[in-house]
């Protein structure tokens, strides 16, 4: 009997439930969007029930349209959007809010006040991470304020925090856990000692009594309920997902680079064994823990990379579904001047300002949707570009290739763009699928399902190559008119 891994990719827009088989290739698929509540500026939430269901239903139903029995699938594996603050109630399960998106910027002046009070170093110590408000523990402080009653209750061990892998786990078997990979993005955990902090839970005011416990990220954590699959399955692989997607790129050695083109783009850059120093305002972050050894990471997060091909679509209204965007941005020969900074919601690494807003910059007369529409695809490499900027400045080895994947990576010219801006060689590999992969991976070295790290790279195999052709000069001419136009969406907000 054929038997598989069944990886769950709940990500920020949606549930994704995907099949692999033991060549690690997809056999089948199942998706399903859910609801983004955005109840003042700024603000954006999910219905933790929501996130739950709709994972819950692709899993049922890609087991169900492909055929494939529960008992042939040998263990579940978990990626999930990180940093999402979740706080439920232990005993009944019930959610006390709706969960705060990663994207989410209400903390962001709790993060001012932090920075006043001089706690960035210390914080950045720690954690490798920035102060702000894209973590959760400034979300999870703001649960604790705003929801009566929570703090005592917390305070008491009535309630149990948790990023989507916990809420996940916990729904799915009954334990309340994070793995390292999820834990290094709260804010709260110490990536040197690999344990929770007490002296920044003390700073954050977070009582010890909501944490997780923090397991590795390939190993049996627990089984699904029966009433799930109808059976019961072992959970054995848990990874943020963009450590999953590094994982599933096999970027296993020092100095090999992924980025995904999500939501938002999320450059990493495999560190080695030990915590990387950024001294470029990236971030320091756990990989994985496999049998006792961590894996570090290097990260750039930019939060609008396909989000703003989606505004195209449902902002602007300029074309009717995301894969029209390649079409309409090929018709113009470039973007006619035109600069669009997708600052939605602030600027990411390396910028770090809440603050700064959307800004379309060089309209002429002549401007176009056609040229709104390059300069969106194009903001998407230009911000990957300044990560990988600051990241081989960071670095202390030369980068290769970067390993693309995400949905956009499908849009041929936005991986060429991307590899002329960057002087280096984006490559496209067969299964693009990568963060559910990378879970998929996790879950099936932790059972035997594949033997070891090497066996799992071997699988990966190249789809299509983007070689640099534009003259450096040129590529650094338009990185420094990009960085004018981010100028621009800084200095509106200021
Ligand atoms: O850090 C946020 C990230 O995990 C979200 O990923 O795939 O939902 O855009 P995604």
């Amino acid at each position: 009997m054929q038997q598989y891994i069944l990886a769950l990719d709940q990500g920020t827009t949606s549930s994704r439930a995907i099949l692999f088989d033991r060549q690690g290739q997809v056999f089948a698929t199942a998706q399903q969007e859910y609801p983004q509540h955005f109840p003042q500026p700024g603000w954006v939430e999910h219905d933790a029930l929501d996130i739950w269901n709709s994972q819950l239903a692709c899993a049922r139903q890609v087991l169900r349209d492909s055929g494939v029995a529960s008992a042939q699938v040998a263990a579940i594996g978990i990626a999930n959007q990180r940093e999402t603050t979740l706080l439920w109630d232990r005993r009944s399960g019930a959610p006390v809010a709706r969960a705060i998106v990663w994207q989410d910027r209400r903390t962001a002046d709790t993060c001012d006040r932090l920075r006043e009070e001089g706690r960035a170093g210390l914080i950045q110590r720690k954690t490798g991470l920035e102060l702000d408000a894209y973590f959760s523990a400034t979300k999870l402080q703001w649960l604790l304020e705003h929801v009566p009653g929570a703090r005592e209750r917390a305070a008491r061990g009535e309630l149990a925090f948790g990023t989507v892998d916990s809420w996940l786990a916990f729904k799915l078997c009954g334990r309340h856990l994070t793995d390292v990979s999820n834990a290094s993005r709260t804010m709260l955990f110490n990536i040197h000692s690999m344990r929770w902090d007490d002296e920044l839970l003390d700073v954050f005011g977070i009582p010890a009594a909501v944490l997780p416990e923090v397991v590795s990220s390939a190993e049996v954590v627990g089984h699904a309920n029966e009433e799930w699959f109808g059976r019961s399955i072992p959970i054995a692989g848990i990874a943020g997902d963009q450590q999953a997607a590094t994982f599933g790129q096999a970027c296993h050695h020092k100095g090999m680079v992924k980025n995904t083109y999500g939501t938002g783009c999320f450059m990493l850059m495999h560190a080695g064994e030990r915590p990387a120093q950024s001294h470029n305002r990236l971030l320091s972050t756990v990989g994985w823990k496999i049998d006792g050894r961590t894996d570090y990471l290097l990260e750039g997060s930019v939060f609008m990379g396909g989000a703003t091909v989606q505004w195209l679509r449902d902002g602007l209204g300029i074309i009717k579904q995301s894969s029209d965007v390649e079409a309409l941005a090929t018709s113009v020969p470039d973007s006619g001047g035109v600069l669009l900074v997708p600052a939605f919601v602030g600027l990411g690494a390396p910028h770090w300002d809440p603050y700064a807003r959307g800004t379309i910059v060089g309209m002429t007369r002549g401007t176009t949707a056609a040229h709104i529409a390059r300069a969106a695809v194009e903001a998407i490499a230009y911000q990957s570009a300044e990560l990988l900027d600051a990241m081989q400045k960071d670095a202390d080895c030369p980068v290769a290739e970067v390993r693309a994947d995400g949905g956009a990576a499908r849009n041929d010219l936005l991986m060429q763009f991307q590899a002329d801006l960057l002087g280096v060689p984006v490559v496209r590999p067969t299964v693009t699928e990568t963060t559910a992969l990378g879970a998929a991976c996790l879950a099936g070295l932790a059972v035997g399902f594949w033997q070891s790290r090497d066996e799992i790279a071997e699988q990966w195999k190249v789809d299509r190559r983007f070689e640099p052709t534009m003259p450096r000069a040129r590529s650094e001419e338009l990185m420094t008119t990009w960085r004018r136009a981010v100028n621009a969406a800084k200095a509106w907000a200021s």
